[in-house]
């Protein structure tokens, strides 16, 4: 088979490297990949959002089957624009993709369908959003409705700071018609799981869950990122908590979808917090995580493009999927000043070392070759240093071994990816 992969990430390396393996793929295309796809997958020069360009490469190369990457393709209508072009693509239509595009449609979703969530209002007058906030009690949530590139949401510790937000996405317009309507919701507290199902319209094949790290910097502070570590399995969930989630969320997700009339295909991601009163969603997303990609990819055992086919195809009910039972992560190396401004055209040492270890794979993210070969930095989050062990603490000494092999003075990492996972552990052992 001849597959397309779009986009340039971490996450697309991830994929790339699986669907490589796979003895179904006979060529694989990345649009438009970084400098470690390039060594999976031939790279075209086309952006990932570029969807007039991405349906004529897939129709000119005869490609069986595009595997999107990222969300904004998908909010713009990738899918709809390859299968209007009777090309076979992985991830869910335009209409489906709402569920990450719109935070009003997926609030909408869950209090229709009875998904637990934060309680929560919807505002697109800034007085009466403010009033709102002020009879509700600290902190306070306040999100911008569309996709904001991670910045929208806010979680506000004074009535003051809500204020601010609000004003910021309905008056100042920070985030363009993103924040057109807001969101204030109830602040859920707990540990904050990724889960994931692969969907085929009907049915929800859980995979493994995972946890993110979102802030940019050890202990969990300074400013929100796309994710600075990863690691799965996690100990928050067991199998009972497992069968929760399938069953109060994810199932009934694609059931609500179905009975909306969008039905959903591809990768739903919930965001969720682990609450008292159990899982609830944060968010919802339409494609896998970067870096929780890189973890999944990690430990699967399976062949990934028949599963991807199944989804396509509508036969996940009889699809099963095995995975290693040891501990995968991720670490990104990211360049100094990410989230915020920071350089790029870097050159990046030590990493065709790393391709003699055993366990860890060096995911490329925002990197660019050079015609002599030498990688580049090309992006905020550059490479995500992804180890496999027999436990969490020999996953992450992998992987921070490895991060240290490598070369390049403008990079920076968490150095603390999995701690929650061994606070957690240390808690239970002393019980
Ligand atoms: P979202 O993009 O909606 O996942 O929000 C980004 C981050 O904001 C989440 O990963 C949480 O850390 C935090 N967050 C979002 N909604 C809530 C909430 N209702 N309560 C507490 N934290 C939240
Ligand atoms: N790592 C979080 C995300 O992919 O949205």
């Amino acid at each position: 088979m001849k597959i397309l992969v779009v986009g340039g990430g971490g996450r697309e390396h991830a994929l790339c490297w699986a669907l490589a393996a796979s003895p179904l793929c006979d060529e694989l295309y990345c649009a438009p990949g970084n400098a470690g796809i390039a060594e999976e997958a031939t790279c075209l020069e086309i952006a990932a959002d570029d969807v007039d360009a991405l349906v004529k490469a897939a129709s000119d190369k005869a490609v069986d089957l595009v595997v999107v990457g990222p969300e904004a393709p998908l909010v713009a209508g990738l899918v709809d624009a390859l299968e209007a072009a009777g090309i076979r693509a992985f991830g869910p239509s335009k209409a489906a993709a709402e569920l990450e595009g719109s935070k009003a449609f997926a609030k909408y979703l869950c209090d229709q369908h009875g998904i637990p969530t934060a309680a929560f209002q919807r505002f697109t007058d800034p007085a009466e959003a403010k009033a709102y906030v002020a009879s509700q009690p600290l902190p306070i949530v306040v999100k911008a409705d569309g996709l904001a590139a991670g910045k929208g949401v806010t979680v506000c510790q004074s009535h003051a700071e809500a204020e601010r937000a609000i004003e910021e996405a309905l008056v100042d317009k920070r985030f363009g018609a993103a924040g057109d309507s807001v969101i204030v919701e109830e602040c859920l507290t707990g540990q904050e799981v990724s889960a994931f199902a692969l969907v085929d319209g009907d049915t929800a094949l859980m995979l493994p869950c995972a946890q993110d790290h979102k802030a940019a910097y050890d202990g969990d502070t300074g400013p929100n990122t796309g994710g600075m570590g990863a690691y799965s399995p996690t100990p928050l969930v067991d199998e009972a908590t497992a069968e929760v989630i399938q069953s109060t969320i994810l199932q009934p997700t694609v059931d609500a979808m179905k009975a909306e009339g969008r039905p959903f295909k591809g990768l739903l991601y919930a965001g969720l917090m682990m609450t008292p009163d159990g899982p609830k969603v944060l968010e919802y997303n339409v494609r896998f995580g970067d870096p929780e990609c890189q973890v999944l990819m990690m430990r699967l055992m399976s062949d990934l493009l028949p599963a991807l086919l199944a989804a396509c195809d509508g036969v996940l009910d009889s699809f099963d999927m095995r995975w290693f039972a040891e501990t995968a992560v991720s670490v990104v190396l990211a360049a100094r000043g990410y989230p915020g401004s920071y350089e790029k055209g870097e050159a990046i040492g030590g990493l065709e070392a790393l391709k003699e270890l055993d366990d860890v794979i060096a995911f490329h993210a925002g990197t660019k070759a050079d015609g002599d070969g030498t990688v580049r930095s090309n992006g905020g989050r550059v490479l995500t240093m992804t180890a496999l062990g027999g436990s969490i603490e020999e996953a992450r000494q992998r992987a921070y071994t490895a991060i240290d092999q490598i070369d390049w003075p403008g990079g920076f990492c968490r150095r603390d990816i999995g701690w929650h996972a061994l606070g957690k552990l240390t808690i239970e052992t002393e019980d």
